[in-house]
């Protein structure tokens, strides 16, 4: 009736944008990622009969009403799997900002997906887990897993073959990921929000479509290869082409702040000095840097004398979901 799961967020190399079905979170891409050590999410799933409703608290505080539907709602689809009526108390703690862009929302969903699922008795393959947790938010769906991750679209309309799937473990490519953080306040356009509008109104998600599953293949290839240029030139046009998008919406909107692109510039002209460096930005206004692991210290040196960048946490690729105690 209990359990306790912990999943880490990931940062997306080829970005999942845009939905072909919002009840079920299935993409309009498929995407690919990096599950991350530094950033994670710790739940506990306490199922009582007794109970009249889901409870919900993130980092020791009860959520307001909105949030625990959301919550209660995603409650609902694992309840369904599991044939399960009982309601439950949920505990979070998010050690990332929340809502900042960091992806909260993949790491929070993966770890409550995997604590309810055991809570309730049920062993299940990741591929489950893994169609579960994109029922509560997309990017979740590869946090089950560690190191590089895809996300495979698929193809039919119930979604039974939308899931993650590992490419390569997390000790398998050596690489650091600076995480700049520049604002860790509430984003004001969510992901779910920004995607929605820019695939119903901007005249540039076509370009995005027409283009982003040779990124993704191109990208993959670089990995098999392990070549880390020819990545890092791939993730950040996917990125730059993503956020593109959000100038053509109706309204128009953008995640960047003037910080962005003054960390962007910098990485410019690290590689200029010979660095091989490449920044990607998920939906917010926080730049994520990939160097090698050789070049860490010397990048994060550079990166956290931007004025604007709060602060620089040195990542590598994480683990999947595991479960606790902790
Ligand atoms: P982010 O970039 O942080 O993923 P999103 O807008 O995609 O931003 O998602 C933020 C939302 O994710 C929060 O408003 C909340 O609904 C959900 N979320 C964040 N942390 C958790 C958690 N620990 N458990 C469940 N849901 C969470
Ligand atoms: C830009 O998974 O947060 O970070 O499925 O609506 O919960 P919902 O959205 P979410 O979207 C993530 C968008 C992105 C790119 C990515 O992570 O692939
Ligand atoms: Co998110």
């Amino acid at each position: 009736m209990e359990a306790t799961a912990r999943a880490h967020t990931n940062i997306a190399l080829i970005k999942y944008w845009g939905k072909r079905d919002e009840k079920l979170f299935l993409p309009m891409n498929s995407s690919l990622s990096i599950t991350l050590d530094k950033f994670y999410t710790t739940t506990k799933v306490v199922f009582d009969p007794a109970l009249k409703a889901d409870r919900f608290f993130l980092n020791g505080k009860p959520a307001g009403a909105a949030e625990t539907a959301k919550i209660s709602r995603f409650m609902d689809k694992i309840r369904d799997f599991a044939g399960a009526k009982w309601y439950a108390v949920i505990e979070s703690e998010n050690e990332v900002p929340t809502a900042a862009g960091l992806a909260s929302s993949a790491s929070g969903m993966a770890a409550l997906a995997a604590a309810a699922v055991k809570a309730l008795g049920l062993q299940v393959d990741g591929r489950t887990l893994s169609k579960l947790a994109r029922q509560g938010s997309g990017s979740a769906c590869r946090s089950i897993y560690g190191g590089f991750v895809e996300w495979q679209k698929g193809e039919k309309a119930d979604g039974s073959d939308s899931y993650a799937v590992p490419l390569l473990g997390r000790d398998d490519w050596e690489l650091s990921i600076l995480s700049c953080l520049l604002e860790s306040k509430q984003k004001k356009i969510s992901s779910r929000e920004g995607m929605k509008r820019t695939v119903e109104t901007s005249p540039f998600y076509a370009g995005w479509l027409e283009t982003v599953e040779k990124d993704l293949a191109a990208a993959k290839s670089a990995i098999a290869r392990r070549d880390f240029a020819l990545l890092g030139r791939i993730l950040e046009a996917n990125a730059l082409k993503m956020h593109a998008t959000t100038l053509g919406a109706d309204p128009p909107f953008l995640y960047w702040q003037s910080a962005t692109l003054d960390v962007m510039r910098e990485v410019e002209l690290l590689r200029e000095r010979g660095i091989e460096a490449y920044f990607t930005i998920d939906a917010g206004p926080n730049v994520k840097v990939l160097c090698g692991r050789k070049d860490e210290e010397a990048v994060r040196e550079t990166l956290a004398a931007i004025p604007g960048v709060q602060r620089v946490f040195i990542c590598h690729p994480g683990p999947g979901v595991s479960y606790g105690p902790y």
